[in-house]
């Protein structure tokens, strides 16, 4: 499918935090849908690398713009210099533990930033956001499977910034209903482009399951600590809705294109809607890898809830957008990336 609207102008999307993780691989499906765009990253935690590979993947160019969302010199700049017509805003702080030692650099970081994006879209009559949120929102949901109109809620300072972030987007819009806003809520990005050329670089050791699995695969890490063995849930561990990167990255090109028809702001899930603990993505990754991946039990992590998957009816019949891939999908891509870059864009 593809977007006539930015097809047939030279309008061009900007891309915030475009090299990181789910923003490059964003980025690969805009260049094939035909989009032009401008990614604006700071590269706090991602390399220029990543996007040398989109182009590789895509044999289309992009434009790469190094600075900070906070600058609002740079931003005013960016608006007034190019015809940008939306922006997919990505980039962001993002490690919930971080967070709780760092709240200020959070907040300065996710809702400042934010604001000041917001602004300069302001003063340059750009008024079509695709926003980064997440299912962290919802904190502890009171039943299964989460739709949109489930309350909301915050445990920590990184959630507690998506969530003021989506009040502001929703006061923006009360303010000046011209604003088309999309509230992408993810469940828990996995995978990496089948190439293998693009994947999840952390910096650090881990904190989210997948990569620590995939390190563990490769030697890396010695084993996994499976956090809890004592939640109602089928076999004790954790369960979560685990999406593959390239259908949520699919998603934001439906949302740009049902932007571009519609008014308003909307909250969607990006999930798969199915459910899947700790130990079944641990037997899925030992199968796709052929490699063992030696795990012991530990106490359930602070601030884990024991299930979260999404209803994603609402975007199936508002964006027409629904995820395709399976887990087996989401093991053997991520572990071809793991296998074929080591040290991620560094090996
Ligand atoms: P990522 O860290 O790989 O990407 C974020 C990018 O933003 C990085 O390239 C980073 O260098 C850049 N960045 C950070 N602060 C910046 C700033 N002030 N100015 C310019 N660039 C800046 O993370 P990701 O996993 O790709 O996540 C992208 C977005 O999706 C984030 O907002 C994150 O909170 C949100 N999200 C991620 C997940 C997940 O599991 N990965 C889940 C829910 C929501
Ligand atoms: C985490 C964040 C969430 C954020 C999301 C995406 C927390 C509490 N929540 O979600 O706010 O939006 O990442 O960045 O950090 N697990 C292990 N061992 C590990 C790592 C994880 O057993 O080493 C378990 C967890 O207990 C959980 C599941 O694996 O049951 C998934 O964990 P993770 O990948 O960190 O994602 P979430 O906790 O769902």
């Amino acid at each position: 499918m593809s977007s006539n609207l930015s097809k047939n102008t030279t309008k061009k999307i900007l891309v915030t935090g475009g090299a990181g993780y789910i923003g490059s691989h964003t980025c690969v499906e805009l260049l094939n849908d035909g989009h032009e765009i401008i990614v604006l990253d700071n590269l706090s935690n991602s390399s220029e690398e990543s996007l040398k590979r989109v182009q590789e993947i895509t044999g289309k160019t992009l434009e790469f713009v190094k600075g900070d969302i906070r600058d609002h010199k740079l931003l005013n700049s960016l608006f007034s210099n190019h015809e940008i017509a939306s922006v997919i805003h990505f980039a962001g702080l993002k490690a919930v533990g971080e967070s709780v030692s760092m709240p200020l650099a959070y907040y300065d970081n996710n809702v400042n930033g934010t604001l000041v994006l917001l602004e300069a879209m302001k003063q340059a009559n750009v008024k079509t956001l695709v926003f980064s949120s997440s299912a962290t929102v919802y904190g502890d949901p009171a039943s299964l499977p989460i739709s949109e109109d489930f309350p909301t809620s915050a445990t920590n300072p990184y959630g507690r910034s998506k969530l003021m972030i989506e009040e502001i987007l929703q006061d923006l819009h009360v303010s000046d209903n011209s604003w088309r806003i999309a509230l992408l809520r993810y469940f828990n990005p996995v995978g990496a482009h089948p190439s293998g050329r693009i994947g999840e670089d952390p910096n650090d050791i881990p904190n989210n399951l997948m990569p620590y699995i995939a390190q563990v695969a490769i030697g890396k890490l010695d084993k996994l600590s499976v956090f809890g063995n004592d939640y109602p849930t089928h076999d004790g561990t954790g369960v979560r809705d685990y999406i593959h990167v390239v259908d949520l990255s699919l998603g934001h090109v439906r949302a740009i294109e049902k932007l571009q028809k519609t008014a308003g702001i909307h909250a969607w899930n990006l999930g798969v809607g199915k459910g899947y603990s700790v130990l079944e993505m641990v037997a899925a990754f030992e199968q796709a890898s052929q490699q063992p991946v030696p795990y012991q039990f530990a106490p359930r992590r602070s601030g884990d809830i024991a299930a979260c998957y999404a209803n994603p009816e609402k975007a199936l019949n508002e964006l027409g957008w629904k995820a395709e891939k399976g887990v087996d999908d989401m093991v053997s891509d991520s572990w071809r990336w793991q296998s074929v870059n080591p040290n991620g864009y560094h090996s």
